[in-house]
């Protein structure tokens, strides 16, 4: 017999994108979800679930609104102890702080210690599924792995290669990047809610060998997720052009070793030239906008309006911990903050599409993750809309439900999730 539970509240779902036409059009409240074992079998009015479902938990959460989950499109698990490190910009950044933490990460116990951390620290943050680099070690990726299938996530990872402008201990090589990310991708991929992304970690970082085997190793599969960064910073962008001095633009260090593809995720992407939005758009491929570290780091203001009119398939991350939270509340609240700084400010209703269904789409997981419908895994998360007094009274004088929702979007941290259910299990919070 299942084990089912009632979860009564404002139960949000979407049924269409909040950026085709009217925004709240595309979202529908319902009474209350049915979870059976690990899967939403039933959302709708509670008397009804509840009258047909007698042998069901009821749990209610009164006014509080329950939804799918948050999914994070990149992230860098291993950069959890160093977030929030202040004043460079990429470059400087990577080599003050990013490479000796990652140096760390041979270690299997430190890995597997940060990696705990981090799915805690996320957890609490309501997001129960991300996309996370992990570092050169194999063992940062079985640690993560590890650590996420012992709490039954969802989740994408993969090792991240480099073999040229990284410290020594910080560089695999063409071969040993190939060799090691296939036998874990073997390993892992598939098992139980888990997923190998492919994970060049930028072309500055590659030589043209590795991009090559990274595109080889895609090419033998092609089922699999890969996940990279491009045109995050304008040094960065010149420095690509001193590196690859053939190359049309950025895209193309990518493009020109088979590492561009609609199962690619490639993140910021702010500075793009016409070329490379049109390649993007033609091929499918996700992009990612990670807005905390955007302006964290002092990268630009990545072009939501025009990547959305233009039908790109867009995703939001946090990217920590170049990005300067664990929160998608507060990547949401960063995300409308550059909107505006663009003269095109994005409605809440946007904003949790963008968090959930939104990234899903761009994981190729929207089919079982990131919404609240029947059939779909039981990633869940109850908000409380009045979680801080500055919060409880902004939204006590609300008119609607969105401007009792958008409050919480902005201001709103760990304290507003009040709930937190993984593959149909409540998780301590
Ligand atoms: N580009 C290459 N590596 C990184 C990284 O770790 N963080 C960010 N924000 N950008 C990168
Ligand atoms: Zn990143």
């Amino acid at each position: 017999m299942a084990q089912q539970t009632l979860l009564k509240g404002r139960v949000l779902s979407f049924t269409g994108s909040p950026f085709e036409g009217e925004p709240t059009e595309a979202v529908k409240i319902s009474g209350a979800v049915l979870v059976e074992d690990d899967r939403i079998s039933a959302v709708g009015d509670a008397e009804s679930l509840r009258a047909n479902n007698p042998e069901a938990n009821v749990v209610d959460h009164g006014q509080n609104v329950i939804m799918a989950g948050f999914v994070d499109a990149h992230v860098h698990y291993p950069q959890t102890a160093m977030i929030a490190s202040w004043g460079k910009r990429l470059i400087d950044w990577l080599n003050t702080y990013t490479f000796p933490e990652e140096m760390k990460f041979g270690d299997p116990a430190y890995a597997g210690e940060i990696a705990n951390r981090y799915l805690d620290l996320t957890a609490a943050h309501g997001t129960t599924t991300m996309c996370s680099f992990c570092t050169i070690h194999p063992e940062s990726v079985d640690a993560f792995f590890t650590a996420a299938q012992k709490r039954n996530q969802r989740v994408v990872a993969g090792k991240t290669c480099m073999d040229r402008n990284a410290p020594e201990g910080l560089r695999d090589t063409a071969q040993t990047g190939y060799d090691q990310s296939q036998a874990l991708l073997e390993n892992w991929h598939g098992v139980d809610r888990l997923s190998y992304a492919i994970t060049p970690r930028f072309s500055p970082t590659s030589t043209p060998e590795q991009l090559e085997a990274m595109g080889a190793l895609w090419a033998d599969y092609p089922h699999c997720l890969m996940q990279t960064h491009l045109s995050e910073q304008t040094d960065e962008i010149a420095w690509v052009r001193e590196l690859f001095p053939e190359a049309r633009d950025y895209l193309d260090t990518y493009e020109k070793f088979g590492l561009l593809g609609s199962n690619g995720l490639y993140g910021h992407v702010i500075h793009l030239e016409a070329r490379e939005r049109d390649c993007l758009r033609e091929v499918d491929a996700a992009l990612i906008h990670c807005p905390t570290s955007n302006t964290f780091i002092g990268s630009g203001l990545f072009d939501m309006a025009g990547l959305m009119r233009d039908g790109h398939r867009v995703g939001l991350a946090t990217d920590t911990g170049g990005g300067s939270s664990f929160s998608m509340l507060r990547t949401m609240a960063a995300a409308y903050e550059i909107g505006q700084l663009r003269g095109a400010p994005l409605h809440a209703a946007q904003l949790l599409w963008l968090s959930t269904v939104g990234s899903a789409r761009t994981l190729r997981m929207d089919d079982c993750i990131g919404n609240v419908a029947p059939g779909m895994e039981a990633d869940l998360i109850v908000l409380d809309l009045a979680s801080t007094p500055a919060i409880a009274q902004r939204e006590a004088c609300a008119e609607n439900l969105w401007e009792a929702i958008f409050p919480t979007i902005m201001m709103g941290d760990d304290r507003a999730i009040a709930e937190i259910w993984i593959a149909g299990q409540r998780v301590s919070n």
